[in-house]
């Protein structure tokens, strides 16, 4: 049993932290948001995610999980203290913004008044980690004994728990110059995952921050290279669905992430291409990355083509039609509107004068405060009411499981457009709707 801090409680700092409880450890969470603390104590998540409040609860109960504002009581815990805090894109720049990471060091490592190890989860640039270790050492009163590790995180929204506490690899960066009890740490921290088989690979500090945005950046493209398919399936009849089952069945290629749509959004994947370009330029290498430009376009174009083809389903203008949009979460089974493809959608339709009516399962709350302008429904059904076309904009289950019967009945026309591939066409086309996926038959009517 090791005693752990957790920095930041947002979507991964409070799912770390609750996963480190279950895996045994006595565990405080710190953030410097009271509001968010008071929350977590009385076992409340801020944010949806399937299971976190039952662990969250489980723990708070159990007396291995406690939160606090207070890092002086953390830094005292603690000998184990993990950064779960964000590095979002800095405003009106590439780069990731690193404040919230060097406020956790400069608050933390002048309070580890014993030997202690810091390990980083935040995605952040390559570099940082060798940075941050050198200002542990300079601003902890043990020096030397306050040593720094980076242990990225790899967790999927909707799938945190799972993720944290069966992940398919464990990555630890140490610092060859200085490797001290780091490894030693992890490897204790994890013992539960690492005896259950999972592979444990331990790189120097740069090659496991590169690994955490390679990954994200692959997984980008893999998404934008369907989606530039689906652009030439959409112009040639072809189905981009059945292309991505056949090359999927490749082992090598893989079907997963080959879901053409409307795109990635979510507060890691777009802002890591971006930060990860502008990393490679500061390097002086951003000719090798040049080519995640073009995937943030191709992303990007998927969600003006389908406001094209709502435009086009109303007949040239979208003033004064009405548009339901199904979803504005990011994706299924997460309330996260950040960079939000669906909401970013319902947006536009706005802005061109179409009245849009949005349902989504739980998301609706966050997507109030971006866009208050939208009219929010409480039912598929409401959204769907007096609709001149239907946007599927997140593949909910709720959606793809609605009768499309029903909902033909209450649309003035029925015309929708499945922007994430997500409907059975054969069912909607036989209850009267006029379906058009991306990148699949888009014209048959
Ligand atoms: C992503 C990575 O998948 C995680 O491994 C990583 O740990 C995490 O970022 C992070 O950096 O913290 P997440 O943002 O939760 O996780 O979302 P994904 O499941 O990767 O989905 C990202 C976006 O891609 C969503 O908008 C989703 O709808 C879209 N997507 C996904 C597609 O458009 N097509 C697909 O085939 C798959």
């Amino acid at each position: 049993m090791e005693k752990i801090s957790v920095f930041g409680t947002g979507y991964l700092g409070a799912t770390h932290a609750a996963g480190m409880a279950e895996l045994g450890h006595e565990v405080v969470g710190v953030d410097v948001d009271e509001e968010k603390i008071e929350r977590l104590r009385q076992g409340e998540v801020p944010f949806f995610e399937p299971g976190l409040p039952e662990l969250l609860t489980k723990h708070v109960e159990s007396g291995r999980l406690r939160f606090t504002t207070d890092a002086a009581e953390a830094a005292d815990h603690a000998d184990v203290h993990f950064i779960g805090v964000g590095t979002p894109q800095k405003p009106g720049e590439n780069a990731a913004d690193m404040r919230f990471v060097d406020s956790v060091i400069e608050t933390l490592a002048p309070l580890m008044a014993r030997p202690g190890v810091i390990l980083g989860k935040s995605t952040v640039p390559v570099g940082t980690a060798q940075r941050l270790a050198k200002r542990v050492r300079e601003l902890a009163p043990v020096g030397d004994q306050a040593e720094l590790g980076w242990n990225p995180e790899f967790l999927r929204e909707g799938f945190a728990v799972e993720d944290t506490l069966r992940p398919d690899r464990l990555v630890l960066g140490v610092d060859h110059h200085n490797p001290g009890t780091v490894e030693t740490v992890a490897r204790s921290v994890y013992a539960p995952i690492i005896e259950a088989g999972t592979p444990f690979l331990v790189t120097d500090l740069a090659t496991s921050e590169l690994v955490k945005v390679s990954a994200n950046a692959f997984l980008a493209t893999k998404i934008s290279f369907i989606n530039a398919v689906a652009e030439i399936c959409e112009v040639t009849g072809a189905d981009v669905n059945q292309l991505a089952d056949a090359i999927g069945f490749d082992d090598r290629i893989g079907r997963k992430f080959l879901g053409a749509g409307i795109g990635f959004g979510g507060g890691c994947l777009p802002k890591d291409i971006r930060a990860f370009q502008a990393r490679a330029e500061e390097l002086g290498v951003g000719r090798a990355l040049g080519f995640l430009r073009e995937i943030d376009d191709v992303n990007l174009r998927r969600r003006v083509h389908v406001v094209d083809l709502a435009r086009e389903a109303v007949g040239g203008d979208l003033k004064d039609a009405k548009v339901a949009v199904l979803g504005a979460a990011f994706k299924p089974n997460s309330d996260d509107i950040r960079d939000s493809p669906a909401l970013d959608v319902a947006g536009k339709l706005h802005l061109a004068g179409a009245a849009v009516q949005v349902f989504d399962p739980q998301a609706m709350e966050n997507a109030k405060k971006v866009w208050p302008t939208l009219e929010y429904t409480s039912s598929i059904e409401d959204a769907v009411r007096g609709a001149n076309v239907v946007v599927v904009a997140t593949e909910w289950a709720q959606f793809r499981e609605a009768d499309p019967h029903v909902l033909a009945g209450l649309a003035a026309h029925p015309h929708v457009i499945d922007a994430r591939n997500c409907l059975d066409v054969e069912t909607w086309r036989a209850a009267g709707w006029t379906y058009q996926g991306l990148g699949r038959h888009a014209t048959a009517g």
